[in-house]
């Protein structure tokens, strides 16, 4: 049987992978703010868009490519930025880098990785993009752009919704950290996950390995978690905002805007585009599906920046469907996770391919044969049909 066969979507892959991984780990991949009503919504909105297909269309060279920041990427899917990735599954990050590169779509590393930024700059060349979480301090921030920019990053992105840390239950319950606290309870799930545990003493526990050298090497763990807590977590403003501008040579993308004002803000301040995200329903539960805002801020400055989106896409189909509500792009998280920690290394160029073999199929049903013109011409009216 090929992989394909066995795994055909990201669903199957999801299924694998929890059984492979940590229950800690699982619920921290998982999970979402207070009633977690908002992952199930992000998903819920992508399934309740329908679409009608035009036939008598030459779809023989369908074009998945899309262009954004002067880049033809293969598809219109990247991977969206995955902070303390390792605790999932360990070396993530170079794994999904990898095949991202090969599979020449974006992949965002997260400030808050466990793998070092030079090392997946390198891998990625311009493919990798890097995700900063603006520091408080503005000396580390200066830091980490000259870094990112040393380091060949094609994209900064600089995520904007956590103000305040979230609230998520189930990381509260499990008593969550990084490294992983070794008490009883964490022995056990990891006992129940051997491959995980395997890969995990191979490759050492999980740690900040980007903002290393930030902290103090005095500091004991807890310091130390407590210090990176504060640091990355926090309100933006737009002087700060124009000090990333000024200093990022290249494009640079907003993430998690939901209000047009905002949108029209981060643009008038020289942001080159914007990811419309809920950060995969993690941290207000009361917020509405991004597809549903996503129209909004296209309305509002689809014209004069490049508008992505993510949160909930796991199909190729829910790609499609945010590229007919006016993204240009699209982003998954999860989705690459579930691929790695199902199957390895192995996991990366498969989540791939299934997504491409995904879109050929929704593009040449739909009768599209370019990505790059999908739009709202082809969404069936709500009224229409909805079941
Ligand atoms: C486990 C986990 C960790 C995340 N860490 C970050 C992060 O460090 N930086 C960031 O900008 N977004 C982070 N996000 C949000 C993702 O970049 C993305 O917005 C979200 O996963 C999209 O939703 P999806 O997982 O349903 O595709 C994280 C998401 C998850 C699931």
């Amino acid at each position: 049987m090929t992989l394909m066969q066995r795994y055909p979507s990201v669903a199957d892959l999801e299924r694998r992978a929890r059984r492979r991984i940590p229950r800690f780990a699982w619920d921290y991949l998982v999970g979402g703010s207070g009633q977690e009503r908002l992952v199930a919504r992000n998903r819920e909105a992508f399934d309740r868009v329908l679409m009608t297909p035009r036939f008598f269309v030459d779809i023989a060279d369908t074009d998945l490519s899309m262009e954004v920041f002067g880049t033809r990427y293969a598809m219109p899917v990247g991977v969206a930025p995955i902070g303390q990735a390792g605790l999932v599954w360990p070396g993530v990050e170079a794994m999904l880098a990898r095949a991202a590169k090969k599979a020449g779509i974006p992949y965002v590393l997260s400030t808050v990785s466990t793998a070092v930024m030079e090392e997946i700059g390198a891998i990625g060349g311009g493919h990798a993009w890097f995700q900063l979480y603006p520091p408080a301090d503005r000396a580390i921030e200066r830091d980490l752009i000259a870094r990112a920019q040393a380091s060949g990053f094609g994209a900064m992105i600089v995520t904007i919704d956590v103000p305040v840390q979230a609230r998520r239950l189930r990381d509260i319950r499990n008593g969550f950290s990084v490294p992983p606290r070794i008490n009883w309870l964490n022995f056990v799930q990891a006992a129940l996950a051997p491959a995980w545990s395997v890969a995990t003493l191979r490759h050492g526990l999980p740690y900040f390995r980007t903002v290393e050298p930030y902290v103090d090497d005095k500091a004991d763990m807890k310091e130390s978690v407590k210090f990176l807590g504060c640091q990355f977590t926090g309100p933006m403003s737009r002087e700060h905002f124009g000090e990333i501008r000024r200093q990022w040579q290249g494009p640079l993308i907003v993430k998690g805007i939901q209000h047009p004002d905002d949108a029209r803000l981060v643009v008038d301040l020289g942001a080159d585009g914007i990811i419309v995200s809920n950060h995969g329903g993690r941290q207000l539960d009361g917020e509405r599906a991004t597809i549903d805002v996503l129209p909004e801020i296209v309305e509002a400055v689809g014209d004069k920046t490049t508008v992505m989106v993510d949160s909930g896409i796991r199909t190729g189909l829910d790609v499609v469907r945010g590229l007919a509500h006016g993204a240009r792009f699209t982003f998954s998280g999860r989705s690459f996770m579930f691929a790695i920690a199902a199957l390895g290394e192995a996991g990366g160029d498969h989540v791939m391919e299934i997504f491409r073999q995904e879109l050929l199929h929704v593009l040449g049903e739909l009768g599209c044969p370019r990505a790059a013109d999908m739009d709202a011409a082809w969404l069936t009216a709500p009224s229409s049909g909805d079941t």
